[in-house]
């Protein structure tokens, strides 16, 4: 078979295109330890910098003495905030348009806050003099409980904005309230509760977690006093942000900053905002005229660096007595930690929270949200998921399953009678979002009939009689949980950050020999973008995939790009990939048309190649229209074949799932055991199957964390008790269950190649469903929320309260 005689078929399966299970190419040099991260950097005379940090949750800081420190040999200069003051940085912006210190200023807000930056010759040195630093410290009350933040005489987190009335957001009602916001129609909400036959209250709680990327935050700074410019290379997953954000706060111009991302070990959020030693490390190098290296460890990267959730949702549905949802509340509070470092789109301070009514077609919704400050570390982060989608999919998923049980209904059957039925889409929620589109109810069933519900369900009513008469200690849970997300941030009306409108892009060079390469605004953090962005090409031009390079993550090449979180790279730069592509495409079709001595019209796409229609003969390869785009092309057209698209999407993209977990729980030690697990996904089109598989199982795997173990927790001191992986639960392969993974296609409507994002689904997805099962296991004795996370000990605690234990 030559190209010749290859069908159209056989042509684009060795294209390596969209749909097909491609390898991934950047395992090559990850799995043969040749990835190259910023702690592999070393530049010639670099320094090192590490924090000496609080002990305290809250203190006055009366004096710091820096003199010790200072006198260890290899020491080269030790930081305070003074120092920072002398360049006006001793506090920096946030995403969320607070401040916050670089380094403390006056007091410390929170255990492990950074106070001081030693710079040394080697990082041991740097670490033994941090701590040599000298703090006279004045303990102050901590306050660690967000519903207490407002309350009278709670302590004053932040002096700073003592007299601030109005804070970024809006009127603050309390010294430690940061803002209110609140989505929907409170009075159609209202009136639906005043006529509902059922309702249901609960307050639900999703802890405060982190992302706990294996590769903690990290940079390279490295200011070059002759030109005036600054490199830095980070762990960053959003660098043109940094470089712009670093212009900003250091006035630096910003053609003079370089920001590089090499490789990154996992990101989850955690690598989306700036910290302190982002800062530190900048001023460090340009006050000593060496590249500086600042690598967090465990206990800095779980402590200080950006959490995740900790929401306190109290949320009610109303419903008929025959299990129609009629409406939707939730009042939240949500706890920011002592600075207001969240990374959400600015005009949502709790971020896309009010896709909080599900996948179900409530006629009323209103939430409610306030944010506080407390004695915590700030962050507050999209940990896989898109700005706050997770918490609002836990809390309506454990919600309509209570409100089932109050109904006496089985909670699919729930579901099914209250999801969006496909006729529905496009759909407008109750807060006015567009849902793109979907088929729920297929989904549902799918799911039910893979795992054989009704079986599972008989099984669940014979063991629970066998539970009442003493045959059995082990009770079953079978948990369902359907959601529905909103990712790809984001259409520029909806979404920017600091102002800089939140589109994507990409931009395509097609070499002479048929090659190319891809650059990029977004970054992988292991998300195998150079895999999957090469196959929309390959499709697309009709190019291998192998042919294509892609690349990510420096500011100096790549368009402008705001990054890859909240599942937004297939979305927004997916979408700019292939309209990048098809303008290409449009000018090889002109040289097309000029070789072949026909109109533009008379030719047709066909895998890899223009043909003439009716001949298919006549034809032009894209190997040779590239070949000809740099020496024929047709009088008064540019030669060259490259093209660059910035994709402001119409909508977001609005994936959804449906997931089933069995667990079984022996209520005399509190251990759980998931039996099964089986996840549906929907993400459209979907460019390379086996990296989705990797994705739900990565991500169900956080998940699974998340929902059993996990939990970044103060005590009332303000100490963090969980800032090392032997107190934060992370899964390794012992503990982790089997996955079972399913999909339906529902493309996008709006996208280009109808694909939506995928890669935080099963979090947002998984963590509800593991709940569900843990609380459906316990539903017959009576038992109604069991809050998270499900540890052996909080399972044994539920099962005690039951009186299970008698
Ligand atoms: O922004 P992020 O890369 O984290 O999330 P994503 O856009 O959901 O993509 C995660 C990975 O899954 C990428 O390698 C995508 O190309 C791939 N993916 C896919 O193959 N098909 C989809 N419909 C969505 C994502």
């Amino acid at each position: 078979m030559n190209d010749m005689t290859a069908t159209s078929a056989e042509r684009a399966a060795k294209l390596e295109g969209m749909g097909c299970k491609r390898k991934r190419v950047e395992d090559i040099r990850f799995v043969q330890g040749k990835g190259n991260y910023v702690d592999d950097l070393k530049l010639p005379s670099m320094l090192y910098g590490d924090f000496t940090r609080s002990p305290h949750g809250h203190a006055r800081v009366k004096s710091i003495d820096t003199t010790k420190a200072a006198a260890v040999p290899g020491v080269v200069a030790v930081i305070t905030a003074e120092t920072l003051k002398t360049v006006n940085l001793a506090w920096m912006p946030t995403l969320a348009g607070d401040t916050q210190m670089v380094l403390a200023d006056g007091k410390v807000l929170f255990q492990n806050q950074e106070v001081a930056f030693v710079i040394a010759e080697d990082r041991y040195t740097a670490a033994d003099a941090a701590d040599l630093v000298e703090v006279e410290y004045e303990p102050l009350p901590v306050n660690v409980d967000p519903l207490k933040a407002m309350t009278d005489g709670a302590p004053m987190i932040r002096e700073d904005l003592k007299d601030k009335t109005e804070g970024p957001h809006g009127k603050r009602k309390h010294y430690n309230h940061i803002f209110s916001w609140q989505s929907g129609d409170e009075a159609a909400a209202d009136a639906a509760f005043a006529k509902a036959d059922v309702t249901i209250k609960e307050m639900i709680v999703y802890p405060r977690v982190h992302p706990c990327p294996l590769e903690t935050c990290q940079c390279v700074a490295s200011f070059d006093k002759i030109k005036g410019e600054l490199t830095l290379w980070g762990t960053f997953q959003a660098p043109h942000v940094i470089r712009t954000v670093g212009s900003l706060i250091s006035k630096i111009p910003e053609h003079k900053i370089h920001v590089i991302a090499p490789d990154i070990g996992g990101g989850f959020g955690n690598k989306v905002g700036a910290y302190p030693g982002y800062i530190c490390s900048i001023v460090a190098s340009i006050v000593t005229g060496r590249p500086v290296k600042w690598v967090e460890d465990r206990i800095e990267n779980l402590s200080t660096t950006a959490f995740a959730r900790d929401f306190y949702m109290d949320v009610e549905i109303a419903a008929t007595k025959d299990g129609k949802v009629t409406g939707l509340r939730c009042y939240t509070i949500a706890d920011h930690g002592a600075f207001d470092a969240c990374a959400n789109a600015t005009k949502w301070p709790a971020g896309l929270f009010s896709i909080i009514s599900g996948s179900y077609d409530f006629p009323a919704a209103h939430v409610l949200v306030d944010g506080v400050y407390t004695n915590k570390a700030p962050g507050g982060v999209a940990y896989r998921c898109s700005f706050r989608v997770t918490e609002a999919a836990y809390c309506i998923e454990r919600a309509m399953d209570i409100m089932a049980q109050k109904l006496g209904m089985d909670p699919a059957e729930f579901r099914m009678k209250n999801l969006i039925r496909r006729e529905q889409f496009p759909y407008t929620s109750a807060f006015g979002w567009q849902y793109d589109s979907g088929d729920y109810q297929t989904a549902l069933k799918k799911a039910m009939e893979t795992v054989n519900y009704k079986k599972l369900r008989d099984e669940q009513k014979a063991k629970r009689v066998a539970f009442r008469r003493g045959e059995t200690r082990e009770l079953m849970g079978i948990g369902v949980a359907f959601f529905t997300e909103i990712v790809g941030a984001g259409p520029s009306r909806a979404c920017d950050i600091l102002g800089i409108a939140m589109f994507d892009s990409a931009e395509i060079r097609i070499h002479p020999t048929g090659s190319g390469i891809c650059r990029l605004g977004t970054k992988s953090q292991g998300q195998g973008h150079e895999t999957t962005y090469a196959q929309i090409i390959a499709t697309e031009l009709g190019i291998p995939a192998d042919s294509i390079a892609v690349e990510e993550g420096n500011t100096d090449t790549a368009p402008y790009g705001l990054g890859t979180y909240g599942s937004r790279s297939t979305p927004v730069s997916g979408a700019a990939t292939a309209m990048a592509c098809r303008k290409i495409k449009a000018k090889a079709q002109m040289i097309a048309a000029y070789m072949l001595e026909v109109h533009d019209d008379d030719l047709e796409w066909d895998v890899d190649r223009f043909r003439v229609k009716g001949n298919p003969e006549r034809f032009k390869t894209m190997t040779e229209l590239a070949w000809a785009a740099y020496h024929q092309v047709p009088p008064g057209i540019e030669p060259g074949l490259e093209a660059i698209n910035y994709y402001d999407p119409p909508n977001f993209t609005y994936p959804f799932g449906a997931y089933i977990c069995v667990v079984d729980v022996d209520v005399d030690t509190g251990m759980t055991k998931v039996r099964r697990f089986y996840a549906l996904d929907d993400c459209g089109t979907r460019i390379n199957p086996m990296i989705i598989e990797g994705q739900i199982h990565g991500g169900l795997t956080e998940a699974f964390g998340i929902a059993m173990g996990q939990e970044i927790h103060y005590d009332d001191e303000g100490n963090v008790t969980t800032a090392s992986f032997l107190d934060y639960f992370l899964p390794t392969a012992v503990e982790t269950p089997h996955w079972e993974t399913d999909w339906t296609t529902t493309p996008s409507p709006h996208h280009p190649i109808g694909a939506k994002g995928v890669g935080e689904s099963p979090n947002v997805g998984g963590v509800p469903c593991f709940s569900n099962a843990i609380n459906d296991a316990f539903a017959f004795l009576g038992s109604t929320h069991i809050q998270m996370p499900h540890d052996h000990w909080r399972t044994w605690m539920a099962a005690e309260k039951l009186g299970l234990h008698a």
